[in-house]
């Protein structure tokens, strides 16, 4: 199947400036970038007044929390996950968890991301819901060290055997949860078993302040030789900041979560100063509540700028929430160039927030938002576009979700 986006403004990646040009999309990779005739493609899309640019990577999130959304409002993260989050969380069954992931994947590809990085349980049903849809996923399997866990971690490699790889859409990482909530022994087993699989490791590192643990102790542990996604980092002493500049680690800021929580704000210009990759995840849906990257982006550069507005460019900006956030979840190039996925995503310009239109990077970051996204396509596929999910039922998942809510918060049987 060809497809041709006709008369597009393209931005092939962050570091480049946009410029009219068609796009040829052949069996899920970018074929051509140039002038092609009409007679090439069985499917051809007219583009004018539209921007293509590569999607928005969402480095960390819990999906299926989406059904938890608006749910526990003005708590410090203690009470919000001892008081609302675990209760609900004990009863969820492998199909709420596949209908809560299948609604966050609906407004990510809504709002313009075509990957994302999970962390939760019941992550056959992550992978079902990811493949269904035809979104990328990393799928880690949250894992905590109390005796009844142990299992898990056997339960996470046999996700990994089942669906690594699958339809290039899905990976499978290992998810120990936090250092405070893991020992040191137990997340050096969890490293080596993740290194022998190449596999990558997500865990959450000083959320809040109140955590007591010391990074190069962790770092001590096979944890250091591992592809990491570090989530918030916030707490960071300097030392530690050096300690996160390596080519293997990832710093995944949060900052709605943070600042909902109370959390605080990571010190993220001095993580990219020092040599940091950084990039930008939602956290869930319970603590944020949208799932909204290219907001996170806006946010992310603004909570920098208000000690020196000279802190987070714009390509700083697009860095973290495209090129960072690809590097960091490795399924997706960031970038739209040929032989390479096409995981890209149609802005609509007509809007007069995007005039005058020859400085439309400026206005991605600080003028637009997700809403003014048409349409996105992963690995060839719409899964969103205008208005319509292509791949699902979106009522139908409406639907089961919120029965699944009734039920689980006892509104109805
Ligand atoms: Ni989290």
């Amino acid at each position: 199947m060809r497809i041709l986006l006709k008369n597009a403004l393209l931005l092939c990646d962050v570091r480049s400036e946009p410029k009219v040009s068609d796009l040829l999309v052949e069996d899920g990779k970018v074929a051509g970038i140039g002038n092609f005739t009409e007679a090439t493609a069985e499917e051809i899309h007219d583009m004018s007044e539209k921007l293509v640019m590569p999607g928005f990577v969402n480095a960390h999130t819990h999906a299926a929390m989406t059904l938890m959304r608006g749910l526990a409002e003005d708590l410090r993260l203690k009470e919000w996950l001892t008081e609302r989050v675990f209760p609900i969380e004990e009863r969820l069954s492998e199909e709420d968890v596949y209908y809560g992931t299948m609604l966050a994947q609906l407004e990510m590809a809504r709002r313009g991301i075509v990957a994302y990085a999970d962390m939760y349980f019941h992550c056959g049903a992550v992978a079902r819901a990811a493949l269904d849809f035809g979104m990328k996923v990393l799928i880690t399997r949250g894992l905590v060290d109390v005796d009844s866990d142990r299992g898990r971690l056997k339960q996470n490699v046999d996700y990994y055997e089942r669906w690594n790889g699958k339809d290039g859409l899905v990976k499978v990482g290992f998810g120990p949860h936090a250092p405070y909530s893991c020992s040191r022994a137990y997340i050096d087993e969890i490293a080596k078993t993740a290194l022998k699989l190449n596999a990558p490791v997500m865990i959450h590192l000083y959320e809040t302040a109140d955590e007591k643990y010391e990074l190069k102790n962790l770092l001590s542990t096979s944890l250091k030789d591992c592809k990491v996604l570090f989530a918030h980092c916030v707490h960071v002493k300097d030392e530690d900041v050096s300690l996160l500049a390596r080519e293997n680690f990832f710093v995944v800021h949060n900052p709605t979560s943070n600042l909902k929580l109370g959390s605080g704000i990571a010190p993220v210009q001095k993580m990219i100063e020092k040599g940091v990759q950084v990039c930008l995840g939602t956290d869930g849906a319970a603590s944020n509540n949208t799932l909204d990257v290219w907001h996170e982006m806006r946010l992310a550069a603004l909570l920098q700028k208000v000690s020196d507005p000279r802190n987070i460019s714009i390509q700083q900006a697009l860095s973290m929430a495209i090129e960072q956030g690809a590097k960091a979840v490795g399924l997706t190039s960031g970038k739209i160039e040929v032989g390479a996925d096409a995981d890209l995503i149609v802005v609509d310009l007509k809007k007069p927030w995007y005039v005058p239109r020859d400085r439309i990077k400026n206005h991605i970051v600080h003028s637009g938002n997700s809403l003014d996204v048409f349409a996105t396509m992963i690995k060839g596929r719409w899964v969103y576009y205008d208005g319509e999910y292509p791949t699902i039922d979106a009522e139908y998942v409406f639907e089961k979700c919120e029965e699944a809510i009734g039920r689980l918060t006892g509104t109805t049987d």
